[in-house]
């Protein structure tokens, strides 16, 4: 058998094209979205990302402003931008690019970004409205990943889920989610004793951990879907996944691929978040 593809450039073009429907209506009633994103240091991978994300920007009609700062920037000159932003009616979301340099506490940026336009949903007061199931900013991978599952009619009540990885950005919220939509959700890390027991009873396995071909096919339930989020660089420089996706498709009913599948969800998702932000800005104003 070899598993579905789950397209993320194709789900990603027809979402972002209802995205920039959206964006052209609010413009023209005068509120045209706009996100601020701000970089800190020369990280080659963060850069890219941050390339995509101005690019998904202006190809959906959202304004985009980009802020730089070097590796060794000051803190304060951060916040103080993040401040000024906070207070400029015409933003409507701001995005820190992460991993910040060691001298940052990425907490303290992280909750200085108002709750209104944290449209990575990374801030405190909205990890805490996600997880009381309130409406909240929810953070762009894992709500890509709801949607890809939404896109293939994968039944999530009573669906066991295994989340590899325990990170703030994805683990966490992915868990948070699939539990709020029925999943029966268990959580394993590297301190996982018996992960293969985990992995193999999985219906629905999304690897999150940040290793090159990690999950291989033996690890597989035979049907399973299976959601790749790593997005690694071979020596070769090729991009590759936290699956060894060779190996896992043949097992695999349904599966993401690297490139092309979780990543260009997780722009499209901040990009809707972005939308949102403004539609409630304008309903306000
Ligand atoms: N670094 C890796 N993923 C993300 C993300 O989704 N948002 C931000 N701000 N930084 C990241």
């Amino acid at each position: 058998m070899t598993a579905r593809i789950i397209d993320g450039n194709a789900l990603s073009a027809k979402l972002r094209g209802e995205l920039a429907a959206k964006a052209a209506e609010l413009t023209a009633q005068g509120t045209q979205p706009c996100l601020a994103v701000i970089l800190v240091g020369g990280d080659p991978a963060s850069a890219v990302y941050v390339r995509n994300k101005v690019a998904g920007c202006e190809k959906a009609g959202i304004k985009s402003l980009k802020f730089e700062y070097p590796q060794d920037a000051a803190p304060a000159d951060v916040l103080g931008k993040i401040a000024e932003l906070n207070a400029d009616p015409s933003v409507h979301g701001i995005l820190v690019q992460l991993p910040l340099p060691k001298h940052f506490d990425e907490k303290a940026v992280l909750e200085a970004i108002s709750v209104e336009k944290d449209v990575d949903g990374f801030h405190a007061e909205n990890v805490g409205r996600l997880s009381q199931g309130q409406e909240a900013f929810v953070p762009c991978t894992p709500n890509g990943v709801m949607e890809m599952l939404k896109s293939i009619d994968m039944p999530l009540r009573g669906a066991e889920a295994v989340v590899i990885g325990r990170s703030n950005i994805v683990g966490k919220p992915m868990a948070m989610l699939l539990t709020a939509a029925g999943a029966t959700v268990t959580v394993c890390h590297s301190g996982t004793r018996d992960l293969n027991f985990h992995t193999r009873r999985a219906d629905i396995l999304v690897a999150a951990i940040g290793k090159p071909k990690f999950v291989t096919g033996d690890m597989v339930k035979p049907g399973a879907v299976v959601i790749d989020v790593g997005i690694n660089r071979l020596p070769d420089g090729k991009l590759c996944g936290d699956v060894d996706f060779e190996s896992a498709k043949d097992v695999a009913g349904a599966i993401t691929p690297v490139p092309g599948g979780v990543g260009p969800m997780t722009i499209t998702m901040l990009l809707a978040n972005t939308v949102e932000s403004a539609t409630r800005a304008a309903r306000k104003a």
